[in-house]
């Protein structure tokens, strides 16, 4: 006979690590374990499924849960009314709430319960004996919309209520809030605008906008996450005394709650823990605006009671303005050394949460765009908990006539190159390459970096005291350095050796390989495989720089973007100057071997485990001539899997594919077969 509650017992306890796992992964940022320990709990659970298929759990992460794409939200009137908080903002009217409360109380002791005013949208969620049921936004407090297959997406939010000592009600009601933590929303924000897409001003937004998706597949990809913090209605009735104890029941029947919690014996105490939270407040993983003051004792909040829609029993106590008013006088586009062109509104200066504030970035002309800012205009500007200042809204009814409209510089405000923005592009670039002095270093550094050039002598001490005397302005003049020996030797503790050093190490560079030089010259897009396949389809540097989209695009791994990418490198006139200035100064390459079989074509291998035989680079370039591409990870569409020494999770996730796996002596068997040959460093 099967003992089916130990069965269900560890189905929930696989069940919460998931859960726990995946929050951890997706909503934080902070993976707390790998991929190949999460994939074998997840195994063990779907294997316990199969073999107790009646018993498998409605919230089991293995059955995928989504939903259809709703045409709108249904409304839903709250049993209980969302009420809303009142507002302290300062010790004394801390303090006269205190009185207030102590007055409808007398001679009663009274603990204050503490906890942080979470800055996201208050939520309710119904339980049907421990099963989520319906999930409502706060909306007017009277009545909200049914955000229920939305709310099913947030990891951490139980979908079924579950405790091995506690007995789950028939009906709860549980109210708290959902955000999105800020390193989830960094993470949203650099990938929307990855994509090109519209980025978010703050967190609360972020998880507004997520909400409020008709496609919970869209809500399920963004990372929200939800605290409890309150019970609406409890049947049959629970026996808590307190909020404190609430907040415990909660958590133990499977609920997060915010991650600062405190019980204060006096408003005194209350008051501590306001100055103590404000000062931590950077360091929490969410947004707060303030904290939330609780009577504790639920039979004392029975006892206050109401007043019109607020509790007397509770208010927050809300931070200083993190947002202020002031006006942009003006927007300088400053050039990073990618050569992408960040627009800086510099605003009138203006005292903002403890800082004053005098320059804010704008981000992307998408985000001008969006916002409608222009110089002149007042603008609200908002301090988050982390210290980065940002635009909220511009108050276009203060708008001045002259208010004048931003756009995008047509050349790069540092060397007048074009500047350039392709369609579908959130980011606009210089164009200006290895020319631009913004891009300069970063250019010169990709330049002699191991992969390119590897004039290893050329450190960084020596780029920055060569570019300070003006004697490199673009990777062209480390070939010319020669000219400047006595002007080096004055350089501070540059000896004759390290000179000499320096030009031996530059002079044996000229003779490098094609595809080391197309990577060299930093070609954006255009990465060390792309450099070799590029080197590989066209043999000579000449074909390729005439080539045309058309052409590029026929090269493995080049698509539409990069094609392009190419050519405008090639069109850029200072571009063809400083590759001219290379070519002349001596740098030289034998024709690349085109294989002629490429037996491997198309297939996906994977290197893993320490490699004693040859380097991964190695590896590489062999698999790569035969045509194969090398991946970091392994799939089931993985063709083999190399392992070397102490090879872990890629290795066992390859054999419980029942992929292919080889040693290191039957790759180099394999490889001398097709006539590769590991090639010397
Ligand atoms: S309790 C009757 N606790 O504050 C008391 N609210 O103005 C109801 N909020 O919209 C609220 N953190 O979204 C409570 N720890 C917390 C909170 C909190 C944030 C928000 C909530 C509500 C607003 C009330």
């Amino acid at each position: 006979m099967v003992d089916t509650t130990a069965v269900i017992a560890q189905m929930r306890q696989l069940i919460q690590i998931l859960a726990k796992h995946n929050h951890a992964y997706y909503v934080m940022d902070q993976p707390t374990i790998s991929d190949s320990e999460y994939d074998h709990l997840f195994h063990q659970l779907k294997a316990l499924e199969q073999q107790y298929p009646e018993l498998v759990q409605q919230d089991t992460p293995t059955q995928k849960v989504g939903g259809q794409a709703l045409s709108k939200f249904e409304s839903v009137t709250h049993a209980v009314p969302m009420l809303s908080l009142g507002n302290v903002f300062n010790q004394e009217d801390l303090f006269a709430f205190a009185r207030r409360v102590e007055e409808r109380l007398p001679n009663q002791e009274i603990l204050y319960d503490v906890e942080l005013k979470l800055d996201g949208l208050a939520i309710s969620l119904w339980y049907e004996h421990g099963v989520l049921v319906r999930g409502v936004t706060r909306g007017d407090g009277e009545t909200g919309e049914d955000i229920t297959q939305n709310v099913k997406t947030i990891r951490n939010l139980p979908k079924f209520l579950y405790s091995t000592d506690i007995k789950i009600p028939e009906l709860l009601e549980v109210r708290g809030e959902v955000l999105m933590p800020k390193s989830g929303f960094e993470k949203l924000n650099a990938d929307q605008q990855a994509r090109g897409e519209k980025t978010f001003a703050n967190p609360r937004n972020a998880a507004a906008g997520s909400l409020r998706q008709l496609d919970p597949e869209i809500a399920a990809s963004r990372p929200l996450a939800f605290y409890a913090y309150g019970i609406a209605q409890c049947e049959p009735q629970h026996n808590l005394v307190s909020m404190h104890e609430s907040l415990i029941w909660l958590t133990k029947i499977g609920f997060e709650i915010a991650e600062r919690q405190f019980l204060c014996q006096s408003i005194q105490e209350v008051q501590e823990k306001y100055q103590q939270i404000q000062q931590e407040r950077p360091d929490l993983s969410v947004e707060i605006d303030g904290m939330v003051i609780k009577v504790d004792s639920l039979k004392q909040q029975q006892q206050l009671g109401f007043l019109s829609r607020e509790p007397r029993w509770a208010t927050a106590y809300k931070f200083p303005a993190v947002a202020a008013l002031t006006t942009v006088d003006q927007i300088d586009w400053q050039v990073g050394r990618t050569g992408i062109l960040t627009p800086v509104a510099r605003l009138n200066p203006v005292f903002v949460g403890g800082v004053t504030v005098s320059n804010v970035t704008l981000h992307n002309i998408g985000e001008i765009h969006r916002l409608d800012v222009r110089v002149g205009d007042t603008v609200s500007v908002y301090r988050t908990g982390d210290v980065i200042p940002k635009v909220e809204k511009v108050w276009p009814e203060f708008r001045p006539n002259d208010a004048v409209e931003i756009v995008l510089p047509s050349q790069c405000p540092v060397c007048d190159s074009p500047v350039v923005m392709p369609e579908g592009e959130a980011l606009a670039r210089c164009s200006g390459g290895l020319y631009c002095a913004a891009q300069r270093i970063e250019a010169i550094r990709h330049f002699v970096s191991r992969k390119a050039l590897d004039i290893e002598g050329l450190g960084d001490r020596w780029v920055e005291s060569l570019l300070h005397l003006n004697l490199l302005n673009d990777v062209s003049d480390i070939y010319q350095l020669h000219q400047h020996r006595e002007t080096m030797l004055g350089i501070e503790k540059m000896g004759e050796k390290s000179v000499q050093n320096l030009f031996d190490a530059i002079d044996a560079s000229k003779k490098t390989t094609l595809a080391r030089f197309i990577y060299a010259l930093g070609i954006r897009g255009v990465g060390e495989t792309t450099a070799r396949m590029l080197a590989n389809t066209f043999q000579t540097f000449d074909a390729l720089r005439q080539a045309d989209i058309e052409t590029l695009k026929k090269t493995p791994d080049v698509g539409d973007i990069t094609a392009e990418w190419i050519v405008d490198f090639f069109q850029a006139q200072h571009n063809i100057e400083v590759v001219e200035r290379l070519l002349d100064a001596g740098l030289t390459w034998d024709a690349p071997t085109a294989p002629t079989r490429q037996p491997l074509n198309g297939e996906s291998w994977v290197l893993t485990g320490t490699l004693q035989q040859f380097t991964r680079d190695q590896a590489t370039q062999m698999l790569q001539a035969l045509g194969a591409r090398v991946s970091g990870s392994v799939s089931s569409k993985t063709k083999c899997v190399v392992a070397g020494e102490k090879a872990g999770s890629k290795l066992e996730k390859a054999e419980k594919l029942g992929i292919q796996v080889m040693s290191e002596s039957e790759f180099l068997t394999l490889m001398a077969e097709y006539g590769q040959q590991v090639i010397p460093e």
